[in-house]
């Protein structure tokens, strides 16, 4: 088999990418480990930041997006029960977008089926060859059987815990890494949201956070230890703790009900530079990682889409490769802008075990200044809603 591009992960960075490349009559083949039920059981964030919108637009996919979706303009922000809200839409012209990765997933498997777009599930054992050669292909088996494909370029969008990071050298790899000393505990429930926006809680007991996926269905998060496990946690204890975490009235009109889902995540930043060995570009997750605080994993996996999509249509339609020579340094500068949001934000709402009394007046003035300072508030704002491309 031949093909433009191959793309190894069908998660949304992948997807995009081989919808967007579609649009613009560039084949390419995506190859997934796992089933699409499978892919579309994950439950992560949901919030959209301006460019992933435009980009779902241009790949045609943003209808249900934009009825669906829920405009977000502020976001609240408390401190035990002091609470203070940001305006994004007020100070940064632009607010954010809530909608399941999950819904913004299936739309794009949707939209590549309806293109007749190439998407194999199940396969085993993909392996990138000739990559820093003018040969590159990738061997898997899919059913037991061993196939080839032979392309131009490789996207790695395979997450992660994917296999073509681990393809690029050591001796050309770096490596950044910070894991936090703590994890999110997170329950989905058929509950009305507490709030109308999102609520970042830092409280003495650790870090809340009340989201939603719709007016019918709540997402909550608690920061919880590296030793816990979902075991330990009833939903009644869940929600008893959400409750002495989250300013007074709010924990007073929080409605509580039988968690559809419950997990713990542990906190992770993470970076691999460069993006990019000879015909082989990273994308996505299987690049960085950032804590969820601030919602950054979905938003930064799209804007690496858009440099390299920007890149590959230089190269089919204008012939020329300066755009895919500087993919990895144009998302690099924006991966690491983001890295900064995502461990700025977290370290500035959770606990620390190692915490000293004066970390802790530093967390506290910072949290005041940021609730009376307009500067703080608005780069707070444009981080949030996304730093342009
Ligand atoms: N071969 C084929 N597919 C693979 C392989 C492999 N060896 N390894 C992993 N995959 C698939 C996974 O099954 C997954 O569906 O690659 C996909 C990667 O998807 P994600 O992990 O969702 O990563 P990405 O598409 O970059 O999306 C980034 O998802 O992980 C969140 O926080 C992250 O929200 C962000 C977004
Ligand atoms: C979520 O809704 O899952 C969510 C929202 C905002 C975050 C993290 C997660 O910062």
């Amino acid at each position: 088999m031949k093909t433009q591009v191959v793309i190894i992960g069908g998660g949304p960075s992948g997807l995009l990418l081989s919808q967007l490349l579609d649009r613009r009559g560039i084949e390419s083949v995506v190859l997934e480990r796992k089933t699409k039920e499978y892919v579309l059981g994950r439950i992560r964030a949901g919030v959209l930041e301006r460019g992933l919108v435009g980009l779902m637009e241009e790949a045609g996919c943003a209808d249900r997006l934009h009825a669906e979706g829920i405009v977000h303009d502020g976001t609240l922000v408390s401190h035990g029960d002091d609470m203070f809200r940001i305006d994004f839409t007020e100070l940064t012209g632009t607010p954010v977008i809530v909608y399941g990765q999950t819904e913004l997933t299936r739309d794009l498997y949707d939209a590549r089926k309806e293109a007749g777009g190439s998407i194999e599930f199940e396969v085993d054992d993909v392996t990138i060859l000739g990559a820093d050669g003018d040969a590159p292909h990738v061997t898997y088996t899919v059913g037991g059987e061993a196939r080839r494909i032979d392309c131009d370029f490789i996207a790695g969008c395979d997450g992660f815990h994917g296999v073509s990071r681990q393809a690029i050298p050591l001796s050309v790899r770096t490596e950044y890494e910070k894991v936090y000393p703590f994890g999110w505990l997170g329950i989905l429930s058929e509950t009305p949201p507490v709030h109308d926006e999102l609520i970042y809680a830092n409280s003495e007991r650790g870090f809340a956070l009340c989201s939603m996926r719709n007016s019918k269905l709540s997402r909550y998060y608690i920061q919880c230890s590296l030793s816990d496990s979902v075991n330990d946690w009833t939903d009644e204890a869940f929600w008893q703790e959400l409750k002495r975490r989250i300013p007074g009235p709010m924990a007073d009109k929080l409605v509580t009900g039988p968690s559809i889902e419950k997990s713990i995540a542990p906190l992770r930043s993470f970076v691999t530079e460069p993006m990019r060995w000879g015909r082989l570009f990273l994308c996505g997750d299987a690049a960085h990682i950032v804590p969820p605080t601030g919602a950054k994993g979905l938003n930064t996996a799209a804007s690496d889409v858009h440099y390299l999509y920007e890149g590959l249509c230089e190269f089919y339609k204008a012939g020329s490769s300066t755009g895919i020579d500087a993919y990895s340094q144009r998302a690099l500068n924006r991966i690491w802008k983001a890295e900064r949001f995502s461990w700025w934000f977290s370290s500035l709402m959770h606990r620390y075990p190692e915490q000293s009394s004066f970390d802790l007046k530093m967390q506290i003035s910072e949290l005041d200044f940021l609730r009376s300072n307009k500067a703080a508030q608005t780069a707070m704002a444009q981080n949030y809603v996304g730093l342009p491309y």
